[in-house]
């Protein structure tokens, strides 16, 4: 029997129209337009309506996603959902709403809890269960409302934060060339208050004296975060680099997680990456966690600007703390 491989098949996205401005921002709390692109390169990011809930978004991120690899919904055989902003804490999973929305029935579906790297901790899921032979087509999911968990009295955090949803198509292939190469996730739970929503939860639970004190909201260390960041992402892609004997210059598109325009110059800088071959959404959709890699990568799609068999570099990380970062050269059709 010929050996399995997972291809990354297709990718699709969505961001809802509602645009918050930094001068939008500049109303709501004590901060600047300049403070706020010179600190982190955002100038505006999108917020959902009030009835756009996660599993909206995610759903139409997915069927973009599912057109694009020209498979039946019905050959949907796992669907896996990163998000930290689910459409309810904890029961049903936002993977099990976002099937119903698809009409699939019958189907695995979970989410995945890991913040920012969720995406990519989801493709590493999807690629073990392909390349067991248990699953042929997953859908992989990183949708967030983050604007739910925003306090828009604290400027350390609300500027940073937007919403929106990815969605790619892993399947099966016996092509080598069209395979995920490397997959690399991790964590380290010493930094586990880094990034903290703290209610609801069994430490936690929701009460009166938890939302009179906040705690349903995002809270973050933010420099702390930034420098371990740095480390980290930097980190992370040489060893994925080093371990897969591929050199920087050979990446097409390094696509990391937008959280910081200085912690990706920084990063790229020290990768020696060329501006040609790093994506940026940052200034338009600003931190949208989970979704931040899928929708950098629609973007790049959607300008035709990815091709088939091109190699992305993506690196993530988020919350736990976590990180990963993976090597996946595009196994669908260019746009257009
Ligand atoms: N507008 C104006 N001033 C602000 C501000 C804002 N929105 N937010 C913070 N400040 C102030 C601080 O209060 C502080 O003032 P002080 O010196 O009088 O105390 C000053 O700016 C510097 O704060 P600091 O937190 O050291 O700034 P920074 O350069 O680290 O930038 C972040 C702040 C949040 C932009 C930056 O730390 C960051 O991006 N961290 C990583 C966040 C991240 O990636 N999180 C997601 C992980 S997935």
């Amino acid at each position: 029997m010929s050996q399995v491989y997972a291809a990354f098949k297709s990718i699709g996205a969505y961001a809802p129209k509602n645009v918050l401005t930094n001068q939008d921002l500049e109303k709501m709390v004590d901060t600047s337009n300049e403070w706020i692109i010179k600190r982190t390169g955002i100038k505006e990011r999108r917020i959902a309506d009030k009835d756009e809930v996660t599993s909206d978004m995610g759903a139409k991120a997915s069927e973009l996603a599912i057109k694009r690899a020209q498979i039946k919904k019905e050959e949907i055989d796992l669907i896996l959902c990163a998000t930290v902003t689910p459409d309810y804490f904890n029961m049903p999973s936002t993977a099990c709403i976002i099937a119903n929305k698809l009409g699939i029935a019958n189907v695995q579906a979970f989410d995945i809890s890991a913040a920012c790297s969720g995406f990519v901790y989801a493709l590493s899921i999807a690629k073990a269960f392909v390349e067991s032979g248990m699953k042929k087509n997953v859908l992989v999911i990183g949708a967030e409302k983050f604007s739910s968990i925003v306090d828009y009295t604290d400027r350390t955090t609300c500027i940073l934060f937007g919403d929106g949803a990815g969605a790619a198509i892993i399947s099966a292939t016996s092509d080598k060339e069209e395979a995920i190469i490397d997959i690399n996730a991790s964590a380290n739970g010493a930094y586990w208050d880094y990034l903290i929503t703290p209610s609801p939860g069994s430490v936690n639970p929701a009460s009166k004296e938890a939302i009179e004190q906040g705690l349903q909201y995002v809270k973050m260390r933010g420099n702390e975060t930034f420098k371990l960041a740095v480390k980290t992402l930097t980190q992370d892609v040489k060893d994925i680099l080093e371990k897969n004997s591929i050199k920087a210059n050979e990446i097409d598109h390094f696509i990391p997680h937008q959280a910081n325009y200085r912690i990706i110059k920084a990063v790229g800088d020290a990768l020696g990456m060329s501006e040609e071959q790093v994506v940026l959404t940052i200034h338009k959709y600003g931190n949208t966690s989970a979704a931040s890699i899928p929708m950098a990568i629609n973007e790049l799609y959607e300008s035709g600007g990815l091709k088939y068999k091109e190699l992305m570099l993506l690196d993530t990380f988020g919350g736990g703390l976590t990180w990963a970062s993976a090597l996946i050269p595009f196994a669908g059709k260019a746009n257009g």
